[in-house]
């Protein structure tokens, strides 16, 4: 057993002053590799599964009643499972508990009297998924055992944050905590929902660096950029009714696009393409021809989209200076969080050290290194 689930059954034996023995489920983070804002835009994209998980302990009880306690805030909440169908969003992490159990219920599962003990490894506000993997991680909790399908968890989840959470968030993330694949990405399709499994080549190291920031404009300017693609359809679609998403659009019907919506679904279509040539690049173990994609990727959404920040382009800009880096970018939805960087192998130290100093003469803020090992999805611990 993997050592946090070990630890976390002692944890929630004595938080909960009980000898039984809990379940154990875990659900992984993400970094996404590319494919940024596609896939609300019903898209490609192309993230992998993280070591980095959220872990829930959990068992029924005899009160009769939904408990949950978050180790990381260090705060419980009880829910009456009978009136899980009238709860209402609080504005905290607590939402996404209370959402999933609302969606389950609307979905016809009976919310079972149940403990959980939350323990989440993913950093809140790092752009690497921690709601995600609190939501599938959950929801697995709180089917105790009973079957769903794998693409309904991952709906399900989303839902919680876009109709609990009030998040108008796309599959992305949600999906790779579910599907995830030891050792590879996954390029998914947000319209039909299937993918495939992206091999990437040995001869690579991944990692993340957080810039350890979150602007504040992160929410509502997600929202804009979700209002922003749909206005672009719309133009699009008076010559081409067809259109249903920027998914459908191609460059050449860019000119019926006017101001702002131009640029954004500029970003959409080039970025879908990039997705296609990123997964042919790795096929051909073309590393240099990854870490352009990788570049083009942060320019347009610095540039067309405009979700970067002054944090991430430094971080950007000091890693691809380097002569063993092979392309770095943005990953997640913008404003703060992580970069996501394809080094030579060996090099990690030196790359830690470097861009550390550079970062923390820079900001005075110490960014945090994660090395990025693609793992498997959710699951219940054995
Ligand atoms: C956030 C959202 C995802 C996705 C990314 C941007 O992480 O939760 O659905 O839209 O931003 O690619």
């Amino acid at each position: 057993m993997d050592v946090p689930a070990r630890d976390l059954i002692e944890a929630f034996q004595t938080h909960y002053a009980t000898e039984a023995t809990p379940a154990v489920y875990r659900a992984p983070g993400r970094v996404n590799l590319i494919g940024e804002h596609t896939d609300y835009n019903l898209g490609f994209v192309c993230p992998v599964a993280l070591e980095l998980a959220c872990y829930v302990a959990a068992a029924r009880n005899a009160a009769g009643k939904l408990r949950i306690y978050s180790r990381n805030m260090d705060e419980s909440r009880e829910f009456d499972t009978a009136a899980v169908g009238e709860l209402q969003p609080a504005g905290d992490w607590s939402d996404y508990v209370a959402g999933v159990a609302v969606m389950l219920a609307r979905e016809g599962y009976e919310i079972r009297p149940m403990d959980l003990y939350i323990d989440s490894r993913v950093p809140r506000g790092g752009g690497l998924s921690s709601s995600a993997s609190l939501e599938v991680s959950v929801a697995l909790a709180l089917l105790d055992g009973r079957e769903i399908d794998k693409v309904a968890l991952a709906r399900l989840a989303r839902r919680a944050e876009n109709e609990f959470a009030g998040m108008p968030c796309g599959i992305m993330d949600q999906y790779i905590s579910v599907f995830g694949r030891r050792g590879a990405a996954l390029k998914i399709d947000c319209r039909d929902l299937s993918f495939d499994v992206v091999r990437l080549p040995e001869a690579v190291e991944i990692v993340a660096v957080n810039t350890m920031v979150k602007h504040e404009l992160g929410g509502t300017a997600y929202r804009d950029r979700v209002a922003e693609c749909q206005a672009a359809v719309e133009a699009i679609q008076r010559r081409h009714p067809d259109v249903k998403s920027l998914r459908d659009a191609d460059l050449n019907q860019l000119d019926l696009v006017t101001g702002v919506p131009k640029m954004r679904a500029r970003h959409v279509i080039t970025e879908d393409r990039r997705v296609e040539e990123f997964v042919a690049a790795a096929g051909r173990g073309d590393l240099w021809e990854m870490g352009r994609l990788f570049v083009a990727s942060h320019h347009s959404l610095r540039h067309d989209y405009e979700v970067s920040c002054e944090e991430l382009d430094f971080l950007v800009d000091a890693a691809v200076a380097l002569p063993y880096v092979y392309g770095a970018r943005m990953t997640g939805g913008g404003f703060g969080g992580c970069t996501v960087n394809l080094i030579k192998p060996g090099r990690g130290e030196e790359f830690r050290e470097t861009l550390h100093r550079a970062y923390r003469e820079r900001f005075g803020l110490e960014p945090v290194f994660y090395p990025v090992k693609p793992s498997d999805g959710a699951s219940r611990v054995a």
